[in-house]
């Protein structure tokens, strides 16, 4: 199993669903803590446990083991959402007294930001985003626009009485005025969010002591990235993007635990690639073998069911997240899903306007224009999922992993071949 350093880092290297609940599932076995530091419930972390399917999407995949959960300040909480999962993991005979904690500086997101996320992007016709609809975005511009309401705000009643009826005021006539939609009762939201604030209070926190704390103890903290490196608000496929740092750049800030602190960063990509959602995806299949990778490999969102959109695994794009993740180990994913093709592409760079780039070209517009130039590799017919050894994957697949290697300049550490924990195989 990949070695945890005294705070470790989990991060995806494409558009995320590469697979990093089932590595930070495994991963967490040895972690005294799990902290999320971005994002919110627009992320779909599936785990399965002997044949058991767990789908969390606030709460970190460490919460199956004996880890300390932590959701960071930097994550924006949907309260209702939070209880909701909190009691599904109840319900499977997890306790979470001690083993869940919240920060009181994380952003609440409120009904406004979540009926905005919906009206915007169903009024949008070809400028939408294709967002998850869980306010995300909303929430986190009110966060910079200096709106937001934090967890700690809860806790001060009148304050948060003042602001709600103040911002709620402003949203409905943003709401009125764009949508035609009908207005939010302040007084209604005040009532309910009290009753929210009162059970999550035994878990809430100044995470920022508790984090750097634990790690000034030596003990193993694993951080837990949600969605992608190339969904990143500032290095991603702008504008088709989440609306936080979505890559190992945004610990620091979303946790309060300083860049020196922060040790190994494992990258996530799966052995293909996919996208929910709008935007650019210069390797995309849009035909019968898209449709077969999307069938087998089971690609449907985890939090919204949508199909996702799947192509061949992107090297440039990908040498892109290597870069601003200073990722250190790569887990490549659902290699076994490839099994049983006669043959496998690679991007290793693109062709535009008459001239070829290993780079990815900042102006989305461009990137969208990008033809993909392919590697192209045997492939083998193998049924992958009994592999437990590096040494002992079929020929074909080890040249192709080899090869993604030294194009990544990144050691493979993991390969997972299947869906269950144990479908992985550790390379020594
Ligand atoms: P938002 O984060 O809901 O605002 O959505 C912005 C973009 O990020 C859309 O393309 C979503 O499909 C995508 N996205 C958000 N969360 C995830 C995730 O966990 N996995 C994959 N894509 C995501």
């Amino acid at each position: 199993m990949s070695k945890l350093n005294t705070s470790s880092c989990v991060v995806g290297v494409q558009w995320g669903d590469e697979g990093k609940g089932k590595i930070v599932d495994i991963l967490s076995q040895k972690a005294d803590l799990v902290v999320r530091f971005q994002g919110g419930g627009n992320a779909g972390h599936t785990v399965v446990v002997d044949g058991e399917k767990h789908v969390l999407h606030l709460i970190p995949s460490g919460i199956l083991h004996k880890s300390v959960c932590v959701i960071a300040n930097g994550v924006v909480v949907d309260l209702i959402q939070l209880l909701d999962e909190m009691e599904e993991i109840r319900k499977r005979g997890i306790k979470l007294d001690g083993r869940i904690f919240l920060s009181d500086r994380a952003h609440v997101v409120m009904p406004y930001h979540k009926f905005l996320d919906k009206c915007s992007e169903t009024t949008a016709g070809n400028g939408k985003i294709g967002t998850t609809q869980r306010g995300i975005g909303p929430c986190y511009a009110d966060k910079a626009a200096r709106k937001g309401l934090r967890v700690a705000d809860l806790y001060n009643e009148e304050f948060f009485k003042e602001r709600v009826f103040a911002f709620t005021a402003e949203k409905n006539k943003i709401l009125q005025a764009l949508y035609g939609a009908e207005p939010l009762d302040p007084q209604r939201i005040v009532d309910e969010y009290r009753g929210y604030a009162q059970k999550l209070q035994p878990f809430v926190t100044d995470a920022v002591e508790l984090v750097n704390g634990a790690i000034d103890k030596g003990r193993r903290v694993l951080f837990e990235g949600a969605q992608g490196s190339l969904l990143d608000i500032d290095f991603g496929t702008y504008p088709f993007v989440t609306s936080s740092n979505s890559d190992a750049c945004g610990i620091s800030s979303g946790t309060g635990v300083p860049p020196k602190k922060i040790g190994k960063i494992l990258g996530v990509a799966k052995a293909y690639c996919t996208r929910v959602g709008e935007g650019p995806f210069p390797t995309e299949l849009t035909d019968d073998l898209g449709q077969k990778l999307r069938e087998i490999g089971g690609e449907y969102g985890a939090t919204t069911g949508r199909p996702r959109r799947c192509g061949w695994f992107d090297g440039v794009t990908s040498r892109h997240s290597v870069q601003i993740n200073g990722i250190d180990e790569v887990a490549i994913t659902k290699l076994d899903v490839l099994s049983g093709l006669d043959e496998i592409k690679f991007a290793v760079a693109y062709q535009h306007n008459g001239s070829k780039t290993e780079r990815m070209p900042t102006d989305t517009k461009v990137l969208a224009q990008c033809r993909p130039v392919y590697k192209t590799f045997k492939g083998w017919k193998e049924d992958l999922s009994k592999v437990k050894k590096y040494e002992d994957l079929p020929k074909a697949a080890k040249i192709y992993l080899n090869f993604l290697e030294r194009y990544l300049k990144v050691k493979v550490t993991m390969v997972s071949v299947g869906k269950d924990r144990e479908k992985t195989i550790h390379r020594k």
